[in-house]
């Protein structure tokens, strides 16, 4: 199957776009579109995306699912909890439906082409309209109209197998969510088979946007006048649209202008001394680097199939710090993997007292439908894993109190976000007496450090 979209089927979407609008105007009728999203900025990204294809049918964007005539929940797979909150979100919209019959529901996502779901969908929840997989986001034109004439329910799930579905659909609008800060997909899918991972099941095979197509891309939001703009993907190391990873994100931090680069999410076996270099060299690319190291048992690591070492992952830290120092490192850490031993969360523990990151996105494993992990008998009871999450948790949060002190008393270059808030490079969150507005930079001396944020004072 080919990667991108051909052109033509772009076209066909957006004339059937033009045309919708085209009625909704005739007949007087004002549309309006809410979104709610879920899980990841790669999901937000992709709202961003539905919403520019609803504008272009002519949806207003609205800000709650009451005051809307099309719904899009947009879905993410990666945690159980996750999901339930999802269905149990979905499920507040029947009474809408029942008080509005023309409301179109589309369920989209990760969990759309999650195995099983779309079954539940059909059977449990007849208030939806469609179930749209990833792959067929930039078929939103099509589907609404489809729904509009027929009132049939409709499925655009992908069959194929997981390792060869997965599309790139270019020039596609993009309804920024804000005008200073974007999101810039350039990778999709995942070809790493993590065993707990259900991210390669629902998003698919690797694939690359066109070094040219991301640069332009860039380019262009700088010439807008964005300031914080982030690069994409589910393992941006291992891009491979014409250059390596590296060498575009320097070529998307040479334009003009002040503004922050930044990326998510690199994977340590990839994450290279090429890429810590280029960041070392541009200012703008921002000092902090999201690593996740998931454990700090060499055992675990293997059975997770992570391909790396905690001595390897260790080499790159301190590479990265002599390289950039002061750089902010983050981290994931999953707690409770099967037939993790207490042994095994000692090493994470002890891993995470001596790297001492800023800040760590700690979960309790999730056994995923269809993953390895989950098919193995040796599951942590989940008291066991709330106990290792509450323990891990508690551990890291004097380190990010003493990492947070780190900065009191110096000048940081921040960007507003308006309301009193602003954020580092490194995107710890400041709190300030008073803030010019939002994407506007300033400098600010620190002032006091707490567990989630900073406080300083504008110079
Ligand atoms: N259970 C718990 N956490 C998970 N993650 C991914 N899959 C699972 C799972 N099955 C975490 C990993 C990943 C982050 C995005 O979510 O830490 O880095
Ligand atoms: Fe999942 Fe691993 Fe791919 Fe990340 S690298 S999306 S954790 S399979």
């Amino acid at each position: 199957m080919e990667i991108f979209v051909n052109a033509t089927e772009i076209e066909r979407q957006k004339s059937i776009a033009e045309s919708l609008r085209s009625r909704f105007a005739a007949e007087g009728a004002e549309k309006r579109v809410f979104a709610r999203t879920y899980g990841c900025q790669q999901n937000e990204a992709d709202t961003e995306k539905m919403l520019g294809l609803a504008a272009l049918c002519g949806y207003k964007k609205v800000e709650t699912p009451e005051a809307a005539d099309l719904i899009i929940v947009n879905t993410c797979a990666i945690r159980e909890h996750a999901e339930k909150r999802t269905f149990s979100c979905t499920g507040a919209y029947k009474k809408l439906k029942e008080q509005n019959p023309s409301l179109i529901i589309l369920f989209c996502g990760c969990m759309a082409q999650e195995r099983g779901v779309a079954e539940k969908i059909k059977r449990s929840y007849p208030y939806i309209d469609a179930v749209v997989g990833t792959d067929s986001n930039h078929r939103l034109p099509q589907i609404i109209n489809d729904v509009l004439c027929t009132r049939k329910r409709s499925y655009h799930v992908n069959d194929l197998p997981h390792a060869e579905f997965g599309v790139i659909a270019e020039d596609i609008p993009s309804l920024r969510a804000s005008g200073y800060k974007a999101w810039v997909s350039v990778m999709y899918g995942c070809n790493n088979y993590c065993t707990y991972c259900i991210v390669p099941y629902v998003r698919g095979r690797e694939r690359s946007r066109r070094y040219e197509d991301v640069v332009a891309e860039v380019g262009g939001l700088v010439e807008k006048g964005y300031k914080d703009i982030t690069l994409l993907g589910q393992n941006v190391n291992s891009y491979s649209g014409g250059v390596s990873f590296a060498k575009l994100l320097e070529k998307c931090a040479s334009f003009g202008g002040e503004y922050r680069l930044r990326f998510m999410t690199s994977h340590p076996k990839d994450a290279s001394a090429e890429l810590m270099d280029v960041m070392a060299a541009y200012p703008n690319i921002c000092s902090h680097f999201h690593l996740p190291v998931q454990s700090g048992s060499d055992r675990v690591l293997a059975d997770m199939n992570r391909r790396y070492t905690r001595e390897s992952y260790l080499q790159k830290v301190a590479y990265l710090r002599e390289k950039i120092p002061g750089v902010t490192l983050t981290s994931d850490i999953i707690c409770g993997f099967p037939g993790e031993t207490e042994a095994d969360f000692e090493q994470t523990l002890s891993l995470i007292r001596q790297v001492r990151f800023d800040m760590l996105y700690t979960f309790i494993y999730s056994p995923r439908p269809g993953t390895s992990a989950a098919m193995r008998a040796d599951q942590i009871p989940y008291e066991e894993k709330l106990r290792r999450f509450e323990q891990l948790s508690q551990t890291q949060l004097q380190i990010t109190i003493e990492q947070n002190e780190r900065h009191v008393g110096k000048t940081l270059r921040v960007l507003s976000e308006g309301e009193g808030a602003a954020r580092t490079e490194g995107g710890t969150l400041v709190s300030l007496d008073s803030t010019p507005p939002a994407g506007i930079f300033a400098d600010a001396v620190i002032t006091a450090a707490h567990p989630a944020n900073l406080e300083g004072k504008l110079i």
